[in-house]
């Protein structure tokens, strides 16, 4: 029997073989063949991730794996899931750059984040951050601002050094220039290793409303009345909450490592269905992810009650277990 093989590489070229006997990397079967595609697809995906860090527009990239969808009981074990991830993350590299993000989705996940540094002693003094976003005209002493947040909910708790810490400034004078300094910053800090993402009830990640340029970069942008809605939980009136917000483009997210998309509750639900197997589109910004070789979500029971897949997704989750044991 002639066997034909393709390897693809990871400037997407193809190896193609032919022959009466298996190359090396298809040699074994059942579990030991598994793991030695995972690895043949480490290979792949490191070289991907150059790839990404050396190309300005992540959109060219080809999704070499789908993502990765955990779906825990609840908010509690979800989070717990998601700063597992972070801490082993931060003990295996303590000079990685983490990418962070506000709201009452990442509560839990700081929280746990700042248990383990206190009972493990888990280090944060050569981690550096960069927030996703900030409201327009919120200075950092404001209660509302989401530099404010980020101090009360994770900064005052650990040992980063406070100039580790960036949070796009709500008050730049120049937005234009601004943004771009921003984005520059990150690109010196070496890129994004591991970027945490909430998603809006409109499908967003940052502040990239509906209708954002897929390819977007640092900028300004108008919330929608629906975002306005929605965090106005977190303000005395409505009225109080800002129109607009500074926020990293789909395009900056996308150059990211990694990503960690967590999303608890009903309310999610219609956004992950829509961003996990929708159609990848621009009225959905989280759906971009799609595009990106290396995404995990971590949901709870609620957040993924839409998904088609479910039972799919827990078999592929039984496989990773096996195989990382
Ligand atoms: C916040 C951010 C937003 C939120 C999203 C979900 O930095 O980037 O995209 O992640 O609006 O917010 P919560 O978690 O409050 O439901």
């Amino acid at each position: 029997m002639n066997l034909i093989c393709y390897q693809r590489r990871a400037d997407h070229s193809e190896n193609r073989w032919s022959g009466q006997q298996k190359p090396d990397w298809m040699l074994g079967d059942g579990l030991s063949f598994s793991k030695r595609l995972i690895e043949a697809r480490k290979q792949m995906l490191s070289g991907v991730r150059s790839v990404a860090s050396t190309q300005p527009n992540a959109l060219q990239l080809h999704s070499l794996r789908p993502m990765r969808i955990i779906i825990e009981h609840d908010p509690e074990s979800a989070s717990n899931r998601a700063a597992e991830i972070i801490s082993s993350l931060v003990q295996q590299r303590p000079s990685c750059v983490l990418g962070l993000a506000t709201g009452s989705t990442p509560l839990g996940i700081y929280q746990k984040l700042i248990a383990r540094h206190q009972n493990h002693k888990l280090d944060f003094a050569n981690v550096t951050t960069f927030n996703l976003d900030e409201y327009v005209g919120l200075g950092p002493g404001d209660p509302q601002s989401y530099r404010f947040f980020m101090q009360e909910n994770l900064f005052n708790h650990i040992n980063i050094p406070p100039e580790n810490t960036h949070v796009p400034d709500g008050r730049a004078l120049d937005f234009d220039s601004y943004s771009i300094q921003y984005e520059k910053s990150i690109q010196e800090a070496g890129g994004i290793d591991l970027q945490v993402l909430g998603v809006g009830g409109d499908g967003h990640i940052a502040f990239n409303e509906p209708g954002s340029s897929l390819g977007s970069r640092t900028r300004l942008k108008t919330l929608t009345s629906e975002t306005v809605k929605d965090n106005a939980r977190f303000f005395d009136d409505i009225e109080n909450v800002p129109r607009l917000a500074v926020t990293v483009g789909v395009g900056t997210i996308l150059e990211s490592r990694k990503c960690l998309l967590v999303a608890f509750g009903e309310h999610k639900a219609r956004a992950i269905s829509q961003a996990v197997e929708g159609p990848v589109t621009a009225q959905v910004t989280a759906s971009a992810l799609q595009l990106h070789p290396d995404v995990t979500v971590i949901l709870d029971q609620a957040a993924a009650c839409h998904l088609q897949r479910k039972a799919y997704y827990a078999e592929v989750e039984e496989s990773h277990r096996l195989l990382e044991k």
